[in-house]
């Protein structure tokens, strides 16, 4: 069915074109972590040299939690959102108190550390654990209101998002849910942009009732805010 048609050309197109990121070489809970809170607020070309310095000065959990507030925030110096930083920290501290057999790995626990949401926690299980949960961020509300040529006015992206939870979780690929989960970020990023999308690279333009009806660009419809 068109699900199974979604899935499968989403993650050969993954397979093919993904960026070749610092947390996705050899990665580990840890960096998955530490990337998913710098990427909540900032874009990856920003992130790349923090993620670079943040591993060199804090190489796993134990290091991060050992070291001081003052020195954590430093650290994130450039990267704003500071609370991110005080949330952080404070998970590492936790984490490192958790013997790592004893470590939860689905979505719904991971809700329960400093800092993390529901897309942190679906991101972080996902890739980390390949817990089949999905994320909705910006980039899948984005391809999703297109693909279903979705015309609602929604009040703001939570709002957006509340709509997409069941479709989202549908197309997921319970194989690969974290490859599937920055699949999704990737297309959102590199080819279904906010403005001009790259139609023509994409590979579920032929799944896409915005591209066919010719108003993929004016979606999703969501107020200024
Ligand atoms: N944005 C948030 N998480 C990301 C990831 N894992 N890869 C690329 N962009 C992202």
């Amino acid at each position: 069915d068109n699900a199974d048609t979604f899935r499968s050309a989403l993650i050969e197109w993954y397979d093919a074109n993904a960026r070749d990121l610092p947390w996705r070489r050899s990665p580990s809970t840890y960096k998955t972590v530490v990337s998913e809170f710098m990427l909540q607020q900032t874009q990856v070309k920003t992130v790349l040299p923090y993620f670079a310095a943040w591993l060199e000065a804090y190489p796993d959990f134990a290091s991060l939690a050992a070291a001081s507030e003052e020195q954590v925030l430093k650290s994130w110096e450039g990267l704003g959102y500071y609370s991110r930083a005080r949330n952080l920290h404070k998970l590492a501290q936790q984490v490192a108190a958790i013997p790592e057999d004893k470590l939860p790995t689905d979505a719904k626990s991971w809700l329960q550390f400093p800092g993390v949401g529901p897309y942190a926690a679906a991101a972080i299980c996902s890739i980390s654990f390949s817990d089949p949960s999905a994320v909705v961020d910006g980039n899948v509300v984005r391809i999703l209101s297109r693909l279903t040529a979705d015309q609602s006015d929604y009040k703001n992206s939570t709002d957006a998002a509340k709509a997409y939870r069941a479709l989202v979780q549908e197309l997921l690929n319970l194989e690969r849910p974290g490859d599937h989960n920055q699949a999704m970020m990737e297309l959102g990023a590199t080819v279904c942009h906010k403005q001009s999308p790259n139609c023509l690279l994409c590979p579920v333009r032929s799944l896409c009732q915005g591209y066919a009806q010719g108003i993929a660009e004016d979606l999703p419809r969501l107020a200024k805010t």
